[in-house]
Parts: structure tokens; sequence; C-alpha cells
């Protein structure tokens, strides 16, 4: 028999399901925000969509994401995020990137392979499993000292004063960055992230590029620093990495493709691991049983592990990422063009009922974590998920070692997010709570 969920995908679509087929597009800010109806239709009725006004095809099914990414033959990366990034003022972003940044860096790691399989191999040394444990019991003193510092106001902005501040310590701790310069990177971090959020205007351009040049400005010092007098830190792994092929030949990485790997983990891991603790403060604020969840895994690495997985689940910081066919294909009964710029929508792919059963459950006992996608998978898969995992698990600890009865001081409905297509970015979370004592 049916499951209920798969008799949804069977059932005529309603009037309201068809209108956001024949209407609805990302680029819609109303849509954008609370994606889930949107996504729902499409996976029914157009799991392969083309969205007009963004030119671009949706893949909103679970496995259909899972069979492009893991093709990185077929549907490129290198395309996909190159037509993306900075879309239509391309030739114009490079060359303000060549005249003031230190030059363009084009995204070593936004590569196919086998040139990808080199650049991952060397990237992975700064990944190792010594620099993630060694990383925890600093967190652990940044979250307190972050929780400690708000506990006094008793409310705060959950994304400006705890996930961004957090997740850009943290950064500065990996990489080894100079203290102090945290705003300049969250400023740095957006400019970047817009890059492929495929929203920006011209000015809008214009001015990223400039926070992008004096990024690259910044890193190109410490990358000239590192390569005289190497350190316990990340930039140090990149700028020495060397590894040996299959045929004993020793791989390391040219200055370019050094300082876009740099780059690259200065801004994938931020926004990202800041959204994802917006979102459990989010959840904790407006879910009382999520509450308790938590209480009840605190003191247990495994259901803190699993609780931590199916928050990830359920509200994937990344949305949409770029992919393009390197020649006509067929998906799912759809037949795609060479060149055509596609969105693996993960927002969409966690959500799928027929893999999830009542997705917009929170649910930590689920038994198929493995089919998320919100790190992605395939060869791209997420380079810093163990990273992400351990902070936000830090974090969900403290939470509720420190917090309780938090609250939020405005009604959900008007929570705003950032206008991007690339991730699902809560602006700012004004909370208040209590300070848990004994
Ligand atoms: C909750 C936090 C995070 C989420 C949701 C996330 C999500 C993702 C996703 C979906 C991909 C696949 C991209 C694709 O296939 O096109 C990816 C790749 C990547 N992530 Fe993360 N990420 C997170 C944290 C981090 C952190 C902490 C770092 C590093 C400090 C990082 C660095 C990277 C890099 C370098 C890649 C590219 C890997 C490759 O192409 O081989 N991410 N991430």
């Amino acid at each position: 028999m049916d499951k209920p969920e798969e008799a949804h995908r069977g059932t005529a679509l309603t009037d309201r399901e068809r209108e956001l087929i024949e209407t609805g597009s990302l680029t819609d800010g109303a849509i954008r925000d609370q994606h889930f109806e949107f996504f729902r239709a499409l996976r029914k009725g157009a799991p392969i969509f083309y969205d007009a006004k963004l030119g671009s095809w949706l893949v909103t099914r679970n496995e259909d994401i899972w069979a492009i990414q893991s093709d990185p033959v077929t549907f490129s990366v290198e395309l996909g995020y190159h037509d993306f990034q900075a879309r239509g003022m391309q030739d114009e972003f490079r060359e303000i990137l060549r005249r003031d940044g230190g030059g363009y860096f084009p995204d070593a790691i936004m590569s196919d392979p086998p040139y990808h399989t080199r650049i991952r191999k060397l990237m992975e040394l700064a990944f190792t499993a010594h620099r993630v444990k060694e990383l925890e019991p600093r967190i652990r003193d940044v979250v307190v000292e972050l929780l400690d510092k708000v506990s006094a106001r008793a409310e705060c902005d959950a994304v400006r004063d705890i996930a961004i501040p957090l997740t850009i310590r943290v950064i500065v701790e990996q990489l080894g960055l100079d203290h102090g310069i945290e705003e300049k990177i969250s400023r740095w971090s957006v400019a970047m992230t817009a890059q492929i959020g495929g929203m920006q205007s011209r000015e809008d351009m214009l001015e990223n590029a400039r926070q992008i040049c004096e990024l690259q400005n910044y890193l190109i010092g410490k990358m000239r620093d590192r390569e005289k007098a190497p350190r316990e830190d990340m930039i140090s792994d990149i700028v020495h990495a060397k590894v040996h092929d299959e045929h004993g030949q020793t791989m390391t990485l040219k200055f370019e493709e050094a300082a876009s790997l740099i780059r690259a983990m200065l801004i994938a891991g931020n926004d990202t691991t800041a959204t994802a603790i917006s979102n459990l403060f989010l959840l904790l604020a407006t879910q009382p049983q999520i509450v308790k969840m938590l209480d009840d895994a605190v003191d247990d690495e495994r259901a803190l592990n699993r609780f931590v997985e199916e928050l990830l689940r359920m509200e994937p910081p990344t949305r949409a990422l770029s992919r393009a066919t390197i020649r006509e294909v067929e998906v799912n009964g759809v037949t795609l063009p060479k060149g055509a710029h596609l969105l693996l929508a993960y927002g969409s792919g966690n959500d799928d009922e027929t893999v999830f059963p009542n997705p917009r459950d929170f649910d930590p006992t689920r038994t198929n974590f493995a089919k998320h996608v919100t790190f992605g998978g395939g060869p791209h898969k997420c380079i810093g998920l163990a990273l992400a995992r351990m902070e936000i698990k830090v974090i969900a600890r403290e939470i509720a070692r420190h917090f309780r009865n938090i609250r939020l001081t405005i009604p959900a409905e008007d929570i705003t997010y950032l206008p991007t297509i690339a991730t699902r970015t809560i602006e700012h979370l004004p909370i208040t709570f209590d300070r848990r004592t004994g």
C-alpha cells in the first residue's frame, strides 16, 4: 500500500499547487522566505522545474539531487558556479579584482575532476581530525564567553550577538587570523556569498567587489607571512600543502589556488554555520517539545549528535547550489539542454516526503540521516562538515546548560531573511531568555 506521502504525490494537483507551478519563482521574496509550499508543489508536479525569471532549473526531489551530485562528469560544478558568479557582470567583476585585489583567483575547489581531485586532496590536509579536535576546547571557551556576555541582559539578537560572532571567532582561530577583524570578516563574507546569491544589482556588485579586494589583499599578506614562518593554523597547512600522487609525484598548490582555497575556507563555513545556529535558536524559541528533546540529549553524546543532525536536516542553511550540464541529458523524464544551469534545491531535498515522512516535524529518531543533502554529496561533499557539526553541538549543549525559556520578542512572521537564493539566512532574531541556575 502507498505510504500517505506517496499518495500525496499520486493525487491531482490542487489549484494552489498549480498556481505555484505556473507563476512561482525563487526570485519572489515571499516564496523564498517560506519556500516549503513552493518546493512541495514542485516535488509533486514539476520536480525538474525551469524557473524562467531566474534562468535556472530547480532540482527538487531527493533522489534527483543525489543522482546529479554523484555525477560530476555530466553535471559540472565549475561551469555551474562560474555561470552563476556575479551573474551578467563577470567581466567587470574580474577586472576589478585583477586591478585592486591582487588578482582574480577562480575558486579552485569549485572545479571538476580530475583537477578537483588533486585540489581536494591538498585541501583536506587542513581538515584533519587533529585540526578539528584541537579547535573544540577553544570553541567551547568562545561559546561560554559569548553566552555569558549576553546573559546579563537577558535578551539579545541571537544572530548578531551569538551566531555570527561565534562562527567568525572560530574562523579567526582556525585560520590563524588577527583578533579584532571580526567585523570585516562579516562584511567580506556577505560580499562573497552575494556572488553566488543571484540577486545583486550592479551597485551591489561594485561594492561587493571592493570588499572582496580588501579581503584578498589581507589574505595575501597572511599567506606571505606563513610562507616564511609556518604556524599551527590552516593557512600554513594550505600554503605548505604537499601530497604524493599515485605515481609518487609531489603535488603542491599554486599561489592563486592556495589563495582561492583560503578565501573559500573563510567564507564557506561562516554564514552556513551561523545560519544553522540561528535556526537552532528559532526552533528552541518556538517549539517547546524541541527544548525538551535537547534537555534530554544534552548529556548523551549520541543523542546530541542525532539532535544536531535533525536540525541540519530540517533547516538546511544552504538552500540551493549550482551545476551546469556539459551535454544534453535527461533527468526524471525532462530533457535538459547542454549548458543548462541547475540549482540543487537542498531545502527541498531534505523535505522530500518519500524519504523523510512528515518532513516538517522535528524527529531525531529518524534512521536515514545519511540521505539528507545539507552538506551536499559526491565528490564535492562539504569538506568542513566535521567542524560544523562540532561547533553546533558545542553551542547546543551550552545553550541547554545556560538558558531556559527562550522566547522570540517579535512575531515569527516578522522574521526576515537575506535576499539570496544560495542560502536561507535569518537576518535578525531578537530573543529573551532566563539564565539557568544550578
Ligand atoms: C552547517 C554548515 C555548513 C553547511 C550547511 C555547508 C554546506 C555545504 C554544501 C551543500 C556543500 C556542497 C557544495 C556543492 O556540492 O556544490 C559544501 C561544500 C564545501 N564546504 Fe561546506 N557547509 C558548512 C560548513 C562548512 C565549513 C565549516 C567549512 C570550512 C571551514 C566548509 C567548507 C566547504 C568547502 C571548501 C566546500 C567545497 C568542497 C568541494 O567542492 O570539494 N563548509 N558545503
